[in-house]
């Protein structure tokens, strides 16, 4: 009976209207939730109305000129809506920002701002839209794996930043920075912001916890010096090569020097 019906449903073109949309509905409905359950990613633990206007103030009077009043950009500097709250404590606790001279990347420059005032900064922006939030402790208890952190490393980030995180030239005069000084929360939000042309790596791309064993492996690398000598520059044989032929030449030339000087 209702099987009937329901073929019958299914051949008139009425019928096909009513199953396309119920179709439609299902998936739409099924396709919001399954995003909302994504985009659950931590946001603004909540500010207050204060520290929001605190920052609103700051940012007028250090920062509107080049992000626009209400960041929404000018012709000297990127709108900041949707940036979250992690870039602004980024680009302003390593100094970068507020900007200064265009060369090909913001220079890191002493920071300008107590600790307070950055986070009042970073409020404001973070209600202007939401964006990635400053990285948890869950990113950076820095008591990972340091075998499984290298490893990370060097396979995602030792092409820009070399393998011992000295840093690295890259094309446009454009330079990945060395790492012996980045706090955790800054290694963090790096990877999870990706400044300039530095790639995102998201938490699908590397876990959370694999990303706290990257910077348990970097803040190894800052409190262990070499085992095995001058490192010169950590850029492996060839630098080291170098010097071995650079010694092996002046030896062989203080050599003949000295022999020369016996025959006379
Ligand atoms: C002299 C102009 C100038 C001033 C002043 C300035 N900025 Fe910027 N800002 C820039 C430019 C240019 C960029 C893009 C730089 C880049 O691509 O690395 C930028 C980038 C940023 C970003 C990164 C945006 C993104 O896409 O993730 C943030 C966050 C930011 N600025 C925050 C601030 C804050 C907060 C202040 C005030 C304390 C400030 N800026 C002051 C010029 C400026
Ligand atoms: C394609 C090259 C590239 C790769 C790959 C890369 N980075 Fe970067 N990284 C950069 C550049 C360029 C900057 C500087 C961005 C700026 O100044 O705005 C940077 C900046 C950083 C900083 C900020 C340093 C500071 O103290 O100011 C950290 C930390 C960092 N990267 C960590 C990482 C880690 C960890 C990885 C691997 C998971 C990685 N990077 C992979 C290019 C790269």
């Amino acid at each position: 009976m209702l099987k009937n019906k329901l073929n019958g449903l299914r051949r008139s073109p009425k019928g096909l209207v009513v199953i396309l949309f119920a179709g439609l509905l299902v998936v739409g409905t099924g396709y919001t939730a399954v995003n909302a359950a994504v985009n659950t990613s931590p946001q603004a633990a909540s500010h207050s109305a204060a520290q929001i206007n605190y920052g609103k103030k700051l940012f007028l009077s250090n920062c509107a000129s080049c992000h626009g009043k209400n960041a929404e950009g000018t012709a000297n500097g990127p709108t900041l809506i949707g940036v979250g709250e992690a870039s602004v404590d980024f680009q302003v606790s390593t100094g970068r920002m507020p900007g200064a001279s265009s060369g090909p990347q913001m220079q890191v420059k002493p920071v300008q701002f107590t600790n307070d005032e950055i986070a009042a900064m970073a409020a404001f922006v973070g209600s202007l839209a939401t964006g990635p939030a400053i990285p948890g402790a869950e990113y950076t208890s820095g008591n990972g794996d340091i075998q499984k952190g290298g490893e990370l490393f060097r396979v995602n980030c030792a092409m820009c930043h070399n393998a011992a995180g000295k840093g690295g030239a890259l094309t446009e005069g454009k330079y990945a920075p060395e790492l012996m000084h980045s706090s955790a929360k800054t290694i963090a939000e790096a990877m999870i912001l990706g400044p300039q042309n530095m790639p995102v790596f998201n938490d699908a791309n590397i876990t959370p916890q694999e990303k706290n064993d990257i910077i348990t492996y970097l803040q190894y690398l800052q409190t262990h010096s070499s085992a095995g000598g001058d490192e010169l520059g950590g850029l492996g044989p060839v630098t080291e090569g170098l010097l071995a032929w650079l010694g092996l030449l002046g030896l062989i030339i203080a050599i003949t020097i000295w022999l020369g000087a016996k025959s006379n």
